[in-house]
């Protein structure tokens, strides 16, 4: 039990006069930020109440040994923290804290503490995406985060401004500490230069002098701009620069470990990383090989070998990854390699809050945990949330819509925001052309057809919580702004098999389709899990009793339950299980034509992104009639190009004006 003495707290601010912070515009702002005392010893909040943790759950403690790791990956701009889920309610400035706190325990037991980040720093949140280039500010915010190892995501390498804003700032900001093995940077005089300060790093760690050489990773990742260049593993492993590099590591050089971290997913069912693995592993046969990962947005661990294991540490600022390491320097008897895995390692998965962050670190009170730079932090976002107007409440949801916790293939089930999108906002769409409008006709929407609007789920990025949605919002569910087309007078029985058929087989589209994926990494990493564990409600319940029956008599609240190579109990915090359901690739609205009714043709709008999967799947349908798909397939045109108005955060912005404009609208679900 933390003793935070909230009465006596509040009463302070109140004396002091700080709780005045008004909830401007009408009361329809969020106010950002924790204010304090004068001698900062006290901090509170005045946002909504539901952003403190409950500070009496259950939580498994953090074994501490002589190297120990804290990673965070795919933070997508979340350093606000997640303001209407109080289990992920931390701040950047609260994680800074943790950072110091941890520091100063580890060192004073006689370890070391390595703080890692696997990139994606950008695209997510309306903090990183509402200034250009995205992550001008809140790279600033990042950055305050006292890092060891750092490197980029491919979300670093979309747009160049981004990428040069990136290399040009960070990469001289951590110096030695930020390295990339495989991807380069063209700099303005013309040279590629590698997008880090080195392609490796040696070092020798603080307190115990452990001698590390790290390397770092991205997949294989094809969708960079011009600037950028990115060799995939299977060829770079075939570089001299790199066998002489590690011929010399391993024949000349002491090494305790490989710290390999990357913007790459740590599943053994990534190929990628097990090319890596056995690469190194021919260098190094009898060093701890110690993996970082990311980019599928999942809590994971795998066991690679006996000395060898990854850690992935989730998305969204909702985890801190553990991980600590003892008696590794020494492991060339097989018993003692044979017991690596089970003795000398432990991982967590720290939820991303104050109960968290204050009981690992051995910290009763808020004031004992907060430190000078975090709090300095908190201020800082609050300043730029404000700046940004990220608190500008659009309306309040009523209840929580899921991606994969709800069954979308369930009718009834009314918590699937899938089928919500479908329902009662893709139908908002309207046509309007804005840089197209004197070189494209209007499309004339005459409303004699019926209209379906197909997405990829691909697109849609997180859940919606019951709570304010505020502009921020706009940017959390679906941060892209892509354009729309539309294949006008497709048959009605051809429109209607296009879903089908696109989401016909497991998660990736059958062979003959177009290459890329309709789902986002994370979905699809979701769905193999579903499919993986069957995922029956049997099952389920297994997995539930196994965490209920070792952690008896608790008060547990939903949330992560990650099962990964080493069982079900990584996470910090001990949860009810949520169900994963299987995610469609894309989802399809329909509206009958004049008056409602099902007309024989309709016009089919989409993403003119995943044109090149309509089309094919329009193929399919129209099967031998290649005339017909001709026709259809040449009168493609734009719909909307408004690609900022028109983007499903946008749509859903519309919805909640309209619709939940009023508090009391929220429900108990
Ligand atoms: C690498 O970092 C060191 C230390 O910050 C710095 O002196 C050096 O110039 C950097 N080199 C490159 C290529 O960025
Ligand atoms: C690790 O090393 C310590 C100190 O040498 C020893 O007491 C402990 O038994 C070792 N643990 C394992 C799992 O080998
Ligand atoms: C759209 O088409 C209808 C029916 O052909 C026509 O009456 C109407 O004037 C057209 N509208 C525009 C804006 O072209
Ligand atoms: C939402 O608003 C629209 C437009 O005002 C209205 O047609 C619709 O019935 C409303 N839906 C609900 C569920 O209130
Ligand atoms: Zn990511
Ligand atoms: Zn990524």
């Amino acid at each position: 039990m933390r003793n935070i003495n909230w009465a006596v707290a509040l009463a302070a601010l109140v004396t002091i006069g700080v709780f005045t912070v008004s909830l401007k515009n009408e009361g329809r702002q969020y106010v950002y930020g924790r204010f304090v005392d004068e001698d900062h010893s006290i901090r509170a909040t005045i946002q909504h109440d539901a952003t403190w943790p409950d500070f009496d759950e259950p939580l498994r403690d953090l074994r501490l040994k002589s190297l120990n790791f804290l990673h965070t990956t795919d933070t997508h701009g979340w350093y606000l923290g997640h303001l209407n889920q109080k289990q992920f309610s931390s701040d950047w400035g609260d994680y800074i804290s943790f950072g110091i706190n941890m520091r100063d325990l580890v060192e004073s037991e006689g370890g070391d503490l390595l703080l890692v980040d696997t990139g994606d720093r950008h695209d997510g949140n309306g903090l990183s995406d509402l200034t250009f280039p995205h992550g001008e500010l809140s790279d600033l915010v990042f950055m305050r985060a006292d890092y060891d190892l750092i490197t980029v995501g491919n979300h670093e390498l979309y747009e160049e401004t981004v990428s040069k804003y990136e290399y040009e700032k960070m990469v001289p900001y951590y110096g030695e500490r930020f390295i990339s093995t495989n991807v380069e940077y063209l700099t303005d005089s013309g040279e590629w230069r590698i997008f880090g300060n080195s392609t490796y790093r040696y070092f020798e760690t603080r307190v115990n002098g452990y001698k590390v050489l790290s390397l770092s990773f991205l997949f294989n990742f094809l969708g960079g701009n011009s600037r950028i260049r990115v060799t995939p593993i299977s060829e770079i492993i075939r570089k001299k620069w790199l066998t002489d590099l590690l011929t010399y590591y391993s024949e000349e050089m002491p090494v305790d470990a490989l710290v390999v971290f990357g913007h790459i997913p740590v599943t053994r069912d990534w190929e990628e990383s097990l090319i890596l693995h056995e690469f190194l592993r021919s260098y190094f046969p009898d060093t701890v090989i110690q993996y970082f990962g990311g980019h599928s947005h999942i809590r994971d661990f795998a066991v690679y070998d006996e000395l060898s294991t990854a850690l992935q540490s989730g998305r969204y600022c909702e985890t801190v990854g553990f991980l600590s390491l003892s008696n590794f320097t020494d492991l060339q008897d097989s018993e003692a390699r044979a017991q690596f895995t089970s003795e000398s390692i432990q991982r967590r998965y720290i939820d991303f809050n104050l109960h968290s962050f204050m009981h690992h670190s051995k910290k009763d009170t808020i004031s004992e945990f907060n430190t000078r730079k975090g709090l300095a932090v908190s201020k800082d976002i609050e300043g730029i949330a404000n700046e940004l107007k990220l608190g500008d409440i659009y309306g309040y949801v009523p209840h929580n819509f899921y991606m994969s916790t709800a069954n979308y293939f369930d009718k009834s089930d009314k918590k699937s925001l899938l089928r919500f999108l479908e329902e009662k906002i893709l139908v908002q769409l309207e046509p309007k052309l804005c840089s197209l409008k004197d070189r494209q006709p209007l499309y004339n929407e005459t409303g004699e057809n019926s209209r379906s609007v197909i997405i990829n789920t691909g697109s849609i990025r997180y859940d919606m919580y019951k709570g304010p949605f505020t502009r921020n919002a706009l940017f959390t569910v679906s941060p892209f702004s892509n354009k729309w087309k539309v294949i006008p007078g497709v048959p009605r029985k051809m429109a209607a098999r296009l879903q089908g058929i696109l989401n016909a087989g497991a998660y990736i589209l059958s062979s003959g389709g177009p290459s890329t994926s309709l789902l986002s990494p994370h979905q699809e990493a979701i769905n193999m899990k579903v499919e993986e564990e069957g995922e029956t409600l049997q099952k389920r319940g297994e997995l539930q009793q196994t965490i209920m029956d070792t952690d008896k008599g608790k008060r547990l609240s939903f949330g992560y339950t990650t099962r990964d190579e080493l069982g079900v109990h990584g996470d910090d915090t001990i949860h009810r299980e949520l169900p994963n359901f299987h995610v469609p690739n894309v989802i399809q609205s329909f509206e009958g034509g004049a008056k409602g009714k099902k007309t024989p043709l309709t016009d089919v709008v989409f993403y003119d992104f995943i044109e090149s999967h309509i089309l094919w799947a329009l193929k399919i349908a129209c099967g031998d009639d290649t005339e017909l798909y001709e026709s259809l397939a040449r009168q493609s045109i734009y719909y909307n190009d408004c690609a900022k108005e028109y983007n499903v955060g946008h749509l859903l912005k519309l919805y909640v004006e309209k619709n939940w404009s009023e508090r009391g609208s929220e429900l108990d679900m």
